[in-house]
């Protein structure tokens, strides 16, 4: 973390888990567990249809929505499909973007990615966009080449003036729900990779304002090793956001002084 800088954020990535009673639960739960913290950014990316709901539950914490999700089309023909401006006038202020399951299940690509980043943008909302690296092509040694070509094409267009707004997450695919994290070293030095590839497209000043986060099993006992390193200014988390008190660990993990 560098917090001279940039933003530290956590985000929870709920995926499709939880019922709106579920999401109260949750809410209640992790009330008196949080407080406030001051050095870090929190929230929650949430299955839509809990979103409207969840905005208010949380409303009293220091927990921000978001969104999984969104289409890159302003509005038309596109049954199922819900658009970042329908998110923004919710309240949603986040909103992920190339989930590594959405490349892997939904046909997700490089240029929808690019386009929805656009789409995001434009609503006024952060996306959070996602990058990383197969166990396949970590094993090929093609980790930077392919993680630099995603951060590229996931910007094309994009102006320095909102770059600033958008959140990078490194997510090797071999550590999702795997309960295989990568190691402080590894996660640190894609992550100050990815960095230097924004530094080379919009220069030093954009590049260290960037907040870019680890995810991949990160969770309670690991937190703070990964967030430890420079260029980690957070995670997306999926499974340990589940529980409150795991969750409110990673928190307080990334909220030191
Ligand atoms: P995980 O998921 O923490 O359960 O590995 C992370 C993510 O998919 O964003």
């Amino acid at each position: 973390m560098n917090r001279r800088y940039r933003k530290t954020i956590i985000a929870g990535n709920w995926k499709m888990n939880k019922t709106l009673t579920e999401t109260r639960a949750f809410a209640d739960e992790i009330r008196p567990l949080l407080g406030k913290p001051k050095w870090c950014e929190v929230v929650l990316c949430v299955p839509y249809v809990n979103i409207p709901a969840a905005i208010r539950y949380f409303k009293d914490t220091r927990i921000a929505i978001g969104a999984e999700n969104c289409h890159y089309e302003a509005s038309g023909a596109y049954t199922g499909e819900v658009t970042a401006e329908m998110l923004k006038e919710v309240g949603v202020k986040y909103v992920i973007i190339g989930h590594s399951e959405r490349r892997q299940y939904y046909n997700e690509t490089d240029f929808t990615v690019n386009k929805k980043v656009h789409a995001a943008l434009e609503a006024g909302l952060h996306p959070i966009v996602c990058v990383g690296e197969s166990l396949e092509q970590r094993e090929l040694g093609i980790t930077s080449e392919l993680i630099a070509y995603q951060v590229k094409a996931a910007l094309a267009g994009v102006a320095a003036e909102q770059v600033r707004r958008i959140v990078i997450a490194y997510e090797p695919i071999w550590a999702i729900g795997t309960g295989k994290t990568a190691t402080a070293e590894q996660a640190g030095e894609v992550c100050e990779e990815i960095r230097a590839v924004v530094r080379k497209l919009y220069g030093a000043r954009v590049a260290r304002a960037v907040t870019i986060q680890y995810g991949g099993s990160m969770n309670a006992k690991n937190a703070a090793e990964l967030l430890a390193q420079p260029d980690v200014d957070g995670g997306l988390i999926g499974g340990a956001s589940l529980k409150p008190a795991d969750f409110v660990q990673i928190v307080n993990a990334a909220n030191q002084e």
